[in-house]
């Protein structure tokens, strides 16, 4: 059961992006606004061209928008350093593309491993131990000492979102994760994706091209040559949750110091929610 909570944790105001120099110079995205919200798996689809990756890599921090601002936790994620950034990401982050990134000498317990130990500072034991129980989580527990060239495509790409869950992060964000998949396998990332919001608290927004997975999100957003042409909420809301802003004011004003301290506090009990 979702969600349905009051503030959003990633807000993505009038984002504008364009590539290439002169006359070569073409929009991506020509001015979106959006909201993510914890507990919820959004799904964005929109043609190919429609800037559904540029978007998504804005709204992780990955990629520099031209103009707008990203909120995402409370930190106005585009005016910190680089070095912020890389912090906030590893802390709060999990990636998930369609190519999976996996490491060819290494098998799937080592594939988790290697995030728990450089990306977490887990120590050895902590970090396979923590592998272990994600992979069996996952339904690949007979799988953990295969390397990616014995996986299926299925498998390398639940061994890629097993990385992403070895930090519970708070955001997920998923471009085309199931495209090289058949339905089945398919489905499978789509309830991992679906549970890492409702059960566990994220936030995910997930790019896709299948309809059929629009019965498991909770809003779908219909981007259009660079425009967002409309939001769906497939459980029959008709509005979309209200905002804090439409309450009183900014997220800023509702974030005191624009820090992320209440969240974490908040992670070790309810993680949707500031307790502050
Ligand atoms: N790195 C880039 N350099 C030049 N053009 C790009 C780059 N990334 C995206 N584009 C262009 O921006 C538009 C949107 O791309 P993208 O966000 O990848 O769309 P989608 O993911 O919906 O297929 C396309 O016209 C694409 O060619
Ligand atoms: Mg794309």
């Amino acid at each position: 059961m979702a969600v349905s909570p009051q503030k959003s944790s990633i807000e993505g105001r009038d984002l504008r992006r364009a590539f290439g120099q002169g006359t070569m110079r073409s929009t991506a995205l020509a001015g979106v606004s959006v909201d993510l919200y914890p507990g919820q798996f959004s799904l964005m689809m929109g043609p190919s061209g429609s800037g559904k990756s540029t978007l998504l890599a804005i709204l992780s921090g990955l990629l520099r928008p031209d103009q707008g601002k990203v909120h995402s936790l409370g930190q106005d994620i585009w005016a910190m350093s680089e070095g912020q950034q890389e912090a906030f990401r590893l802390r709060h982050v999990g990636f998930i593309f369609q190519g999976y990134n996996l490491f060819g000498a290494f098998n799937a317990v080592q594939q988790l491993e290697l995030v728990g130990r450089w990306g977490m500072s887990m120590g050895f034991w902590e970090a396979r131990k923590k592998a272990r129980q994600v992979l069996d989580m996952l339904g690949l527990g007979k799988k953990k000492h295969l390397r990616p060239s014995e996986m299926s495509g299925g498998e390398k790409q639940r061994v890629a979102i097993g990385r992403a869950l070895m930090k519970d992060p708070e955001l997920f964000f998923a471009d085309e994760p199931t495209s090289a998949l058949d339905w089945a396998h398919g489905e499978q990332v789509i309830e991992l994706l679906r549970s890492a919001a409702h059960e566990r608290g994220a936030t995910v927004l997930c790019v896709a091209h299948d309809s059929r997975i629009i019965p498991y999100s909770d809003q779908v957003l219909h981007l259009e040559d660079g425009q967002l042409k409309g939001v769906v909420y497939p459980d029959g809301k008709s509005g979309r949750p209200e905002r804090e802003e439409d309450k009183t004011h900014s997220i800023k004003s509702g974030l005191p110091g624009g820090d992320d301290e209440g969240w974490n506090k908040g992670r070790t009990g309810s993680r949707l929610y500031r307790t502050a």
